[in-house]
């Protein structure tokens, strides 16, 4: 299979950059885009050396729909038409929901939810317009199902990005494009390493993952390559839970 463009939002670190790792080992031409556009450029010149023939990094702010359709031009013309997105940027605050500002929970819908959706539609419009199809792969949470009052508004944006999945794929799968949602349980990024620096929280959510481990960016990764292979042809509007069976366990 000829390389494709992988764009990949929140790309500098984190789960983005675990995504882009494995794309990276698979030869794929991989976009970082990210809201700190110096560090997108750091995370892909240390893709170059795994096999990523000319991973690069790019500004965006994924809140806004002026810059994420700068972001394609950008893309399009240093790499070519996008093959994969993958809308990954994304926050969480931990606010508790009644202390928490009006201005909070639209910064975590505007990036979380509404930056998404920019994506997929200016980029599925431009995968359509080329006719060869794509895949549109959007990282959710176990928080599309269950939330905590310190998560109330990150639980409604992933919630709502589960069912923005779901639309989009109804309307981009007769252009031969997927789109899926994996659903990471806790995975050690910066995001979340003040849980593991809380021994007794560590302990906890260890004990709850039946694989017995935190997850890493690559466990994420991985599931995201598949579901953009040619085996994922047939999958469409799923979410994938990648989280070593935490929702599952109920003790
Ligand atoms: N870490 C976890 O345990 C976990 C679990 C479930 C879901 N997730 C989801 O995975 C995704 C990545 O999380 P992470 O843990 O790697 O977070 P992270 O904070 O380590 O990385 C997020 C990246 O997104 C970028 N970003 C933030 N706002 C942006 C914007 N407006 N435009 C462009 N880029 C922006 C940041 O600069 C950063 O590089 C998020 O959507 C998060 O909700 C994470």
């Amino acid at each position: 299979m000829a390389e494709r463009v992988v764009l990949i939002t929140g790309g500098a670190r984190g789960i983005g950059y675990g995504i882009a790792e494995c794309f990276a080992r698979q030869g794929e031409r991989v976009a970082l885009a990210d809201l700190n556009p110096a560090a997108a450029a750091q995370s892909a010149a240390a893709l170059l050396p795994l096999g990523a023939p000319d991973a690069a990094g790019f500004a965006v702010d994924v809140a806004h729909r002026a810059s994420v359709e700068a972001l394609l031009a950008a893309v399009s013309e240093r790499l070519g038409a996008v093959d994969v997105l993958v809308n990954n940027a994304g926050i969480c605050p931990f606010e508790e929901v009644m202390a928490m500002t009006p201005e909070t929970w639209q910064r975590t819908l505007d990036i979380n939810l509404t930056g998404a959706f920019h994506c997929t539609q200016v980029v599925g419009q431009q995968m359509i317009d080329r006719g060869q199809g794509g895949r549109v792969i959007c990282i959710t949470s176990l928080a599309e199902n269950v939330t905590s009052s310190a998560q109330v508004d990150y639980g409604a944006s992933k919630a709502g990005l589960r069912m923005t999945t779901v639309g989009f794929s109804i309307a981009l799968g007769r252009h031969g494009i997927t789109c899926n949602a994996i659903a990471p349980g806790m995975i050690l990024t910066d995001l979340t390493r003040w849980h593991w620096e809380q021994p007794e929280h560590a302990a906890f959510i260890k004990q709850r993952v039946p694989v017995g481990r935190i997850g890493t960016p690559t466990d994420i990764g991985h599931a995201a390559v598949f579901l953009a292979s040619p085996e994922a042809a047939y999958i469409n509007g799923i979410t994938l839970r990648v989280d070593g069976g935490h929702q599952a366990c109920c003790v």
